[in-house]
């Protein structure tokens, strides 16, 4: 899979670029690409962004900057090219990423992101740039970047190798291995610890009663019946 990342700030995903799945899903084919609005501008002063129009608080990145980066790194243009490439838009009123988005985007063999920042993005990119707007909840952040990173995270760990353990992206919270349930709880040694103990049927060795064990958990926590974070 190809991922390039638009952004005010590409050095914003060194971290993330960094960090040991991300390392692993590159080793195993994922390319991971940072692209700067203000290495394609196509204003002066590297300006990428403007006050709105009618007033108010903060900028808003401009559509024309938006739609020369995009034409200059892939050579077309970009309302063509949206019909080839998921072109992301993060922004907070857009789909809300879940693990089934997620999925849907890990199918994909190629995705853009594009990062605002401050005010957020001119309508038109959204409109007419970008394939989806995708927010990663209802709360508003300085820009896209932590949320293109959280998009990434959970598209990345699905990607083959990854995880080292294969089997650790099937069955986790809200995975239809689960029923979309969040996950059933882990636990490790020590089996007792200040009188907290481990539920019997985990050191029972039962493979078969474990794994309804874990469902009827997952399922309880679904249905909110037992809510660890309360
Ligand atoms: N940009 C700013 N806030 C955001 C959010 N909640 N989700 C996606 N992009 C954003």
């Amino acid at each position: 899979m190809d991922i390039d990342v638009f952004t005010l700030f590409p050095e914003a995903f060194d971290w993330f670029a960094g960090q040991r799945h991300v390392r692993n899903a590159i080793a195993h084919g994922l390319r991971l690409d940072r692209v700067s609005f203000r290495d394609h501008t196509p204003l002066s002063g590297g300006q990428v962004d403007d006050t709105p129009f009618g007033g108010g608080a903060g900028m808003v990145l401009r559509v024309d900057v938006v739609d020369a980066a995009l034409r200059g790194h892939y050579g077309r243009d970009p309302v063509e090219l949206r019909e080839d490439r998921r072109i992301l838009a993060l922004t907070p009123g857009g789909r809300l990423l879940d693990d089934a988005l997620a999925s849907e985007l890990a199918a994909e063999p190629s995705l853009t992101l594009l990062c605002g920042r401050y005010e957020g993005f001119d309508e038109r990119i959204v409109e007419h740039l970008a394939t989806d707007a995708v927010s990663i909840g209802r709360y508003v952040l300085a820009g896209g970047e932590l949320a293109a990173m959280v998009l990434c995270d959970a598209v990345v760990r699905k990607l083959p190798g990854a995880l080292g353990d294969e089997t650790s992206a099937v069955e986790e919270s809200f995975s239809p291995a689960l029923e979309g349930a969040p996950e059933y709880p882990h636990y490790t040694r020590p089996a007792e610890y200040r009188g907290w103990s481990v539920p019997d049927v985990l050191l029972s060795g039962h493979h078969g009663r474990i794994r309804e064990w874990r469902l009827e958990q997952a399922r309880r926590r679904g249905s909110g019946g037992a809510n660890p974070l309360r």
